[in-house]
Parts: C-alpha cells; structure tokens; sequence
C-alpha cells in the first residue's frame, strides 16, 4: 500500500460521516459463551446471490477478539426507540447486556428485540482494512418489521424522513401569477394550515361541548397543571396571541368544567372539575385517534420526523414561554 496521505484526521472524518446511514448493533458469545455486542454502522449489503453482508471492526476495540474466533455473528439494524440502546453498545467497560430481553439466534448467538430488521450471519471472509478488519458474512437468516429505522448523519442521530418519487405539491397550477409572491412554499402558510385541518376533527367535539379552541386550550393546560391563576394560565396560552378574559373563566365556571378557589382574599385560582377533567379526557383521546389516523396515512418514521421538525421550531420561535409540563412549584411560576 502507497504511503498515507496527510489528511487532515479530522477533516477526513466530518468528510466520511456526511454518508448518511443506518444503526445496526452486532453481538456475537465470547470464548466463554459471554455475550458481547457493538453499535457500529460501517455495516452494508454485499451480495444478493450468495446473501453476503459486511461491516468493519476497529483493531482496537475489546470485542476483536470474541469476532474473530467466533464465526456466528447477528446484525440488529436499529429502529428509532433504540437511540439509547445505540449508545450503550458504543461505550466500553459497562455490562451492555444488564437487564436486556434476548433471544437466542443461530449458534445461541444474542438476538435483541424491537428491531427494523435482524441478519443471522456466519463469517464467510475476513479482510485487512487498515485500523479496522472488515467481515463479510454469509446471511443464513432474517427478519423484518415495520419499525421506521434510526439514521447517522454527520456524528448525529436522525430520522429518514420519506421524500415522495412525485414530490409534494398543494397547488396543481404550473406557474403562478407573476405578481403573486405568496407561494404554497411558505412555512407560515404551511404551519397555519396544517394547525387548522388537523383541529378540524376536533371542533365538532369542542361544539358539541359548547367550547370554542381556545377555551379548549384553557382546559388543556388546566388538565396538567392545576390551581393556576388567570394571569398564570395567560402565560401557558400565550403563544395563541389571545388572552384569555374573566368572562371566558366566569363561562367555564357556569358550564362547570372549572372552579374557583379563593384562598383568604387571595387572587382566584382555577381547577378542573370532574366533568372538565371528563371532556379533557375525551378531547386528548379524539387527539390520540387522529394522530393514529395521520399515522397510518403518514407513516410512524415520518411522523416522529415531523413531530421533531415542528418541535424545533416552536423552540426556535418561543417568546420564552414557561414549560407547561414541568411539574413547577407554585413559586417557579408565582405572580
Ligand atoms: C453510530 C456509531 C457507529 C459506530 N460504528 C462503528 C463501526 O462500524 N466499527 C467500529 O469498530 N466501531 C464503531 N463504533 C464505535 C464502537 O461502537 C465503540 O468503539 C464500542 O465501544 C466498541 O466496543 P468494544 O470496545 O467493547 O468492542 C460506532 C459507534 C457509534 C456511536
């Protein structure tokens, strides 16, 4: 081999890792039948006919050993619950296997649940890879499910996102006018509107309990932090813009879903009644059942990266609003 070329290690790295991939765990049984497992994923196909997959193992790593002399080894391709999992087979020294659920595969070689897809493999060659030695193995065995796979980017955990073959379009129109620059492409227009056909479901609900959405939100928010001033829960809603007035508290009161507690002339505080807390209920499980819905026409992995898109931006437009599911002390969010 040619002499190393003075790349930049580090350089060379952030180059390598804009290669985006999946996660895959390997586990195989120690000289004394130890289970031993690592995340890596320098994994990848090989072969269709004969079944061939490989990955590459640094030299430095403790678990050489046990990969060399056994021939058995299983490839776990990760799902997206398994960000956590990922990280204890990467690091050294901790008994990665405590407390984990495991099959026995081919050979009594580990097999982990809840995975996107499981190759049971037998070592067919063994190369030199520089720092690493790579196995390529023979697939005498697979399975898959329907868990979207967890993705590596640039040293990060990410999700694959689907981008259609047809692409995703709101507008059938070709070209629009020349003089309109408000396009389908705008965040603001795609959030408000997404926001409204997805509450759509719920108004009928909401109508049927006499409650418009933002008496909606005023329950919610009592639904999981209670004994809230007006002023407090002014602070929870206050990224809808609308503040929420006496008189929609005194309505609430009068349909009996909140109320008062006046503690020795003290500002009023507001709770849920029994019957608020029942509507609440009804609406969080209206929620749940369109998300299901949107799920199933969307797609798990799809949705978890929407969820965290949007999460993202609410982080990156928030006034500085108080975290509504902290459980705080009355004092954290004292008037
Ligand atoms: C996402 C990710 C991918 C990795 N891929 C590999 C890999 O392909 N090969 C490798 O040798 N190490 C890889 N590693 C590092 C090992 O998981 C890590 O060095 C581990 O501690 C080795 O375990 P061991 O020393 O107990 O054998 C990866 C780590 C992470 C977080």
């Amino acid at each position: 081999m040619s002499a190393t070329a003075s790349f930049n290690p580090k350089a060379f790295r952030d180059a390598l890792s804009t290669f985006t991939t999946g996660v895959t765990i390997i586990t195989t049984r120690g000289p004394d039948g130890e289970p031993i497992g690592i995340t890596a994923n320098s994994f990848n196909s090989v072969s269709l006919n004969p079944p061939l997959v490989l990955w590459s193992l640094a030299k430095s790593a403790y678990s050489l050993t046990a990969f060399s002399a056994n021939k058995h080894w299983n490839v776990h391709v990760l799902s997206t619950e398994q960000e956590a999992l990922s990280g204890r087979f990467a690091s050294r020294g901790e008994d990665k296997f405590a407390g984990i659920d495991l099959d026995r595969g081919i050979n009594n070689i580990p097999l982990l649940h809840n995975c996107t897809a499981r190759f049971q493999c037998r070592t067919a060659f063994m190369y030199e890879g520089g720092d690493h030695v790579i196995f390529v193995g023979e697939v005498l065995s697979f399975d898959k499910s329907a868990l979207p796979p967890l993705a590596f980017q640039s040293g990060q955990y990410a999700l694959a996102a689907r981008k259609p073959r047809e692409g995703v379009r709101l507008s059938s129109a070709e070209e629009l006018a020349p003089e309109c620059s408000y396009t389908e492409d705008l965040l603001g227009y795609l959030a408000g509107r997404a926001h409204y056909q997805l509450v759509a479901y719920l108004r009928t609900l909401l109508q049927n309990h006499k409650l418009d959405e933002h008496a909606f939100f005023v329950l919610s928010v009592l639904s999981i932090q209670d004994r809230l001033t007006l002023e407090q829960i002014n602070r929870f809603v206050g990224y809808t813009g609308r503040e929420v007035s006496q008189s929609m508290m005194v309505f609430l009161e009068k349909q009996r879903y909140i109320a008062t507690e006046l503690d020795s002339g003290e500002t009023p505080r507001y709770a849920l009644t029994a019957e608020g807390r029942e509507v609440s209920l009804e609406h969080v499980a209206l929620a749940k059942a369109v998300e299901e819905d949107l799920t199933e026409k969307l797609g798990l992995g799809d949705v978890q990266a929407l969820k965290i898109l949007l999460k993202r931006l609410i982080h990156a437009t928030d006034p500085g609003l108080p975290d509504l599911w902290v459980a705080a002390p009355q004092a954290a969010i004292s008037l």
